[in-house]
């Protein structure tokens, strides 16, 4: 299968023959003359096959292609200016590999409940496609941010005995004879005790919550990058933050511009995306709310609407820092100036995104961590482990976690984190 070449070779082959393997998008014709729209994953090409140029058979089975049969086709390698990719290949061979007839996903307009049906098929559509490779450049980008900082990758496990986060999201399943274990909402308390050993860690998988809200911002599987670092506080946490969502997001402006395009994302807002960004404290985004009408009790977590209604007063990503105690969880270190808020921050994007970042500066003082787990009502033996983090050599230390869906429906300016992951997992959907 090595004796074919993918379309985004071909300008280097303008005058020569080559040969492509792909899939049909859609045919026309003038009798006379024939146009092929082809994909293969790397681009998109015409092929231009003449009546006259070639024998009636492979004219025959020109007439023959649907939408989605799989071709090989030769032929001479043309540059064309108006084509995407500035060339297009004039038909000398055609050879059907692949028949499809029907497929369920035209040119028309479908519902998305039908095209979430047909995710499988629905993966191959360009908008898809310009979304998956945003995703692919943003994965690419976190990890060389922070090997370029320096940061060791430590992998956590995805089946925990300890919850991670809070007990209302868990998914559990029985692990053999030791009772319960969940699937981990976060790598993050496993990576306290990585930060111990290496200093600077993150980790980057999948995380799991059993969230019965059917919003547009919420998975029950998603994907979540952690980093974590020893000697760090609340401030320097928020500096990280701010150097890394803007290398991250003009990285996919500076390499996936076509993708963007595709996607009709209005880049400007995007540009915008540079330290610093703008910081606000819990106590002071209530009375901004306020202003704005939007009344939130002291004490009460933001919801999706109130985070899109303060971010919309930002250029660029705004920190909410300080938050309640009672409003988050009980590893976030206690506010020495207002022990009624934590050392904590969230990451509003703009554009109605809300929350892409939850990070905290983490408690590590070993009695108030005690103090918080048995507020919480947590298993206090299942953390027995984490609290010796406290007990040999504490360390000042925080991180964060960036969801990876929010922040590629935020860069592709689609509505929804559903499209932003090739087989979405909500509490509705486990197929395909
Ligand atoms: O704010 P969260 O819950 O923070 C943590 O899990 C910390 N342990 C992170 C850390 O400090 N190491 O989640 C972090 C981010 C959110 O800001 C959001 O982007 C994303 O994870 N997220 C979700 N994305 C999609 N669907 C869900 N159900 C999500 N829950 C959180
Ligand atoms: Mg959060």
């Amino acid at each position: 299968m090595t004796d074919h070449t993918r379309i985004s070779d071909l300008p280097k082959l303008v005058g020569q023959t080559a040969t492509l393997r792909g899939w049909v998008m859609t045919t026309r014709s003038s009798g006379k003359i024939g146009f092929i729209m082809l994909r293969d994953g790397s681009g998109y090409l015409q092929a231009v096959i003449s009546r006259g140029e070639v024998i009636d058979e492979i004219w025959e089975r020109f007439e023959q292609l649907t939408q989605e049969t799989s071709v090989a086709i030769s032929g001479e390698v043309r540059a064309d200016r108006r084509s995407p990719g500035g060339v297009e290949l004039g038909v000398r061979d055609l050879e059907i590999l692949g028949k499809s007839e029907d497929f369920p996903i035209t040119p028309k307009e479908h519902g998305t409940t039908f095209l979430f049906q047909h995710r499988h098929l629905w993966l191959r559509s360009r908008r898809q496609v310009a979304i998956m490779k945003v995703r692919h450049e943003l994965v690419q980008a976190i990890r060389d941010f922070f090997y370029q900082r320096d940061f060791i990758l430590v992998d956590t496990p995805i089946l925990t005995g300890s919850i991670g986060e809070s007990a209302g999201t868990l998914f559990e399943t029985q692990y053999f004879d030791l009772g319960k274990a969940y699937l981990a909402q976060t790598g993050q308390l496993y990576l306290e005790a990585a930060a111990a050993a290496l200093g600077r860690v993150y980790c980057f998988g999948p995380t799991f919550r059993a969230e019965k809200s059917k919003t547009r911002r919420h998975l029950t599987e998603f994907w979540m990058v952690e980093p974590e670092v020893a000697w760090f506080d609340s401030e320097d946490n928020m500096k990280l933050q701010e150097e890394f969502v803007s290398y991250i997001v003009g990285r996919c402006l500076d390499r996936r511009r076509e993708e963007l395009k595709e996607l009709e994302r209005d880049t400007a807002p995007l540009e915008r995306v540079v330290p610093p960004f703008h910081r606000i404290s819990y106590t002071d985004a209530l009375e901004r709310l306020r202003a704005l009408g939007a009344e939130v009790p002291w004490g009460k977590d933001l919801g999706g609407d109130e985070e899109t209604l303060l971010a919309n007063s930002f250029d660029r990503p705004v920190f909410v820092y300080n938050y309640p105690k009672e409003a988050k969880a009980f590893y976030m270190k206690e506010n020495p100036a207002d022990p009624r808020t934590v050392l904590n921050n969230d990451c509003l994007a703009p554009e109605g995104y809300g929350e892409i970042i939850g990070g905290s500066q983490r408690e590590d003082d070993y009695d108030r961590l005690l103090c918080r787990i048995r507020e919480e009502n947590l298993p206090e033996e299942a953390y027995g482990w984490y609290l010796d983090l406290r007990k040999y050599g504490t360390f000042v230390h925080s991180g964060f976690g960036l969801g990876i869906e929010r922040t590629v429906a935020w860069i592709c300016g689609i509505p929804h984190v559903r499209e932003a992951i090739a087989f979405p997992r909500q509490m509705h959907r486990l197929f395909p």
